[in-house]
């Protein structure tokens, strides 16, 4: 696997190599989750193509008071996991290679979508977020982006900024990995203490019960948004939202749920924040 920390290195190897170009962004800390996009990534390249990950914990989407400073590093644990999985080329950026004005950049402005959700506890997170991939997509100029379901919000973001600045490239949503118990993989996990660990997984549950319950009669979305909230909470949680909205659009259904919508929650336990969705027409992947 290459490695390279200098956009010019990396442009060089660039014009060398025949496509597809498949490109995973991440922040490292890299699990199976991660490890699953580089699978996909693998395939869809096929044996000519090329595989590309980025390393990066982008300080533009980390708000003040956030993880930024504590975000886990494993460089060397996250080279051995993308060379392992037949990664061809690592970008490994610092900051002064990704920001050299620092606060004076040209941001992507995500629009209202980015304001919602996530956005809503998180201002200036989608900001920071669309700003680097659009940056990532310009250095790396893959013919394929591969991101996961499981930050739903963002991959909707990612699409729409994909499409409204016309960048040319395809993207792939991959699958959430989740543990055996259901809680879907994260690099934030493992800040939870083993009793917190012990409690998380009651989100899967819950959107496994909720999915089943909407598909089982007629629901009205705003109901069942309470009851999934409800149990959240009782849970040990501390629900931050639990909606139910259209999949494509994030716009909230009118009333009764589709099968084309999506449940999203995020929940705090303790000071860690927990994301996680199911589509309603999704089979659950865990018992
Ligand atoms: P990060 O949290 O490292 O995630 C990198 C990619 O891995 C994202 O597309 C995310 O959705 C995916 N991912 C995380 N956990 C997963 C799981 N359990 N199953 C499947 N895929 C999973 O998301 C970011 O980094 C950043 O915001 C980034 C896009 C890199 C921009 O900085």
């Amino acid at each position: 696997m290459r490695i390279f920390h200098q956009i010019a290195e990396y442009r060089q190897w660039r014009a060398t190599i025949r496509t597809p170009l498949v490109f995973v962004p991440t922040m490292g800390a890299l699990h199976e989750g991660h490890a699953s996009l580089i699978t996909h990534a693998r395939r869809v390249a096929g044996p000519d193509g090329a595989v590309a990950a980025s390393i990066f914990v982008n300080p533009m989407q980390f708000g003040a008071g956030e993880d930024f400073s504590r975000y886990p590093r494993t460089v060397k644990e996250d080279e051995a996991l993308l060379a392992a999985r037949s990664t061809d080329v690592l970008f490994l950026p610092d900051a002064n290679v990704m920001y050299p004005s620092g606060a004076e950049t040209v941001k992507v402005t995500p629009g209202p979508l980015a304001g919602m959700l996530e956005g809503a506890d998180r201002p200036g997170h989608f900001e920071g977020v669309c700003t680097v991939v659009a940056k990532l997509l310009n250095i790396i100029t893959p013919t394929h982006m591969i991101l996961g379901q499981k930050d739903f919000q963002q991959h909707v973001l990612l699409a729409k900024m994909i499409r409204d600045l016309d960048f040319p490239v395809n993207l792939i949503v991959a699958p959430t990995v989740r543990e055996p118990d259901g809680l879907a993989m994260s690099s934030r996990n493992r800040y939870l203490t083993p009793e917190q660990r012990r409690l998380a997984p009651i989100i899967y549950r819950t959107l496994c019960w909720a999915v089943q319950a909407a598909r089982s009669g007629d629901r009205d979305a705003d109901e069942l948004a309470a009851e999934i909230r409800h149990r959240i909470d009782t849970g040990g949680l501390e629900t931050r939202y639990a909606v139910i909205c259209n999949a494509k659009t994030l716009l909230p259904p009118r009333g009764r749920v589709s099968k084309e919508d999506v449940i999203l929650v995020a929940a705090k336990l303790g000071t860690t924040r927990l994301i996680d969705n199911m589509l309603i027409n999704e089979e659950p992947s865990h018992g």
